[in-house]
């Protein structure tokens, strides 16, 4: 008995000299933030929100992260944190052999995400560059179509994913906590301050109004209820590991639970004020028509028609789309570090090389998104909305019905108010989330579907 307990003891305490851990508390929350806000908040959630029933949307939104995302992120943190592994190794440890699987997903959602998200980011590394530059271009929509595929899109790229990989190579406190605590903080205050300037414009009103103006019926459709469901994983970076594999970079008996709150809180309030950026702006000159285009019209083709035709323009729209960068490379970062924690974990090879050979495969794998925008849209409607909740349902499943000491995790450092929520989150984890994400997984997989049939099939 005490034999086993020593080597277990001394397992660990090598274990914990191995494995890297973040320096503070702190680091790891803007790690963790960084994660979450990037594209998704900036690009994404105004434009769902103002689809689908403006702050009617915005409610619902708020309520699912509560019910879903707040529960599955610390399903995340809990088998993160307990096994010290990435995903690979966490969900074998939690729940068997016959789970991994599942964190090949995981992996795989992680890699082709970065491969359409580092294009798209590439677009606005060039903005941002342009802007400072030479400044935003009269005509937007022909600029955007001739900089968002081929050969110009395909360099910016993989400039991104070089930045990308720098960062990972430096490793957890050197690279991705360093690099979240300076940019983060940064992105902030730049975005409000640029909503407090957007609040001054003439036509701001009719911003407002046309982002938040509710619209309860809109609650009743399915569709919308998914939209916001599957918006509230990409955002908050669930339901692929990135999560899981920050906490099992915790050294320390933090309260998880608290972190989760913040985290979630901090992701919304992003969302919510980019969106008081975007649309005032677009409004105040009259380019709403390109809003609706598509999800990326508004911020590849109103925002910038706006910055060149306002005074200030160049400035606040280089401001905007250096903070847009910004969120996007600590989110990529992330997406990164769930493929190369796992070839370090599973394989045993070193960080530097790790990162540069995973890093090298998903640049090659984006030139297809970078050469089609079809592509692009149906890898995000795979891995970055149905592989998400597919993936969020398995750890609900496998952290509410069977690890063994998920419990106990969670209430290490939690205080008392926490501790006793904590039942909440697993009946949460049994019993509400399954169903609503059963739904999701449908409605995601009848998207992709008319996806298929509208781009490939001619339908
Ligand atoms: N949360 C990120 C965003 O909003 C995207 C992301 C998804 C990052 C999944 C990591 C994992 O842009």
């Amino acid at each position: 008995m005490s034999d086993r307990f020593d080597a277990e003891v001394q397992a660990h305490a090598e274990d914990s000299i191995q494995r890297e851990v973040f320096g503070t508390r702190l680091g790891f929350i803007l790690a963790a933030v960084g994660s979450a806000v990037g594209l998704g908040n900036m690009w994404r959630f105004s434009y769902t929100a103002s689809e689908g029933g403006g702050a009617a949307f915005v409610f619902l939104y708020v309520i699912l992260t509560l019910i879903i995302g707040i529960p599955i992120m610390l399903a995340e943190f809990a088998a993160g944190r307990k096994s010290r592994r990435s995903p690979i190794g966490a969900l074998r440890e939690a729940g068997g052999p016959k789970w991994i699987p599942v964190a090949f997903f995981y992996v795989g959602a992680g890699f082709l995400i970065l491969s359409y998200y580092s294009v798209i980011a590439g677009w606005v590394v060039r903005y941002a560059f342009e802007a400072i530059t030479i400044g935003f271009p009269a005509d937007a929509g022909a600029h955007f179509e001739a900089i968002s595929t081929g050969p110009q899109a395909m360099s910016y790229h993989l400039l991104f994913m070089i930045f990308t990989v720098i960062i990972v190579m430096g490793g957890v406190e050197k690279g991705i906590e360093r690099a979240s605590s300076l940019m983060m903080p940064a992105l902030f205050f730049i975005l409000v301050g640029l909503a407090a300037w957007a609040f001054t414009l003439d036509g701001a009103g009719a911003g407002y109004a046309a982002y938040l103006q509710p619209q309860w019926g809109d609650l009743l459709d399915g569709g919308t209820f998914a939209s916001a469901a599957a918006q509230a994983f990409f955002s908050l970076s669930l339901g692929m590991g990135a999560m899981l594999t920050f906490a099992s970079y915790l050294s320390k008996d933090e309260n998880l639970n608290r972190e989760a709150v913040v985290i979630s809180f901090a992701d919304f309030l992003v969302a919510f004020i980019a969106g008081l950026v975007v649309f005032p702006i677009v409004f105040a000159l009259g380019l709403q028509g390109a809003v609706s285009e598509s999800t990326v019209g508004a911020l590849f083709i109103a925002l910038p028609g706006a910055f060149a035709e306002m005074s200030g323009g160049r400035i606040i729209g280089s401001l905007f789309f250096l903070a847009l960068m910004v969120g996007a490379l600590t989110s990529a970062i992330s997406l990164l570090e769930v493929v190369v924690a796992s070839i370090i974990d599973e394989f045993d090879i070193p960080r530097k090389k790790a990162a540069l050979g995973a890093g090298t495969l998903i640049a090659l794998f984006g030139l297809l998104s970078a050469s089609s925008l079809d592509t692009l849209g149906l890898i995000d409607a795979v891995a970055g909305e149905l592989f998400l909740v597919i993936g969020g349902l398995g750890l609900a499943i496998l952290v509410g019905y069977r690890m063994k000491g998920a419990r106990e995790e969670l209430e290490k450092g939690a205080s008392p108010l926490f501790r006793k929520l904590i039942p909440v989150v697993f009946v949460f984890l049994r019993y509400i989330v399954p169903p609503i994400v059963i739904f999701v997984i449908y409605d995601r997989l009848m998207n992709v579907w008319s996806v298929i049939q509208t781009t490939y099939l001619g339908g």
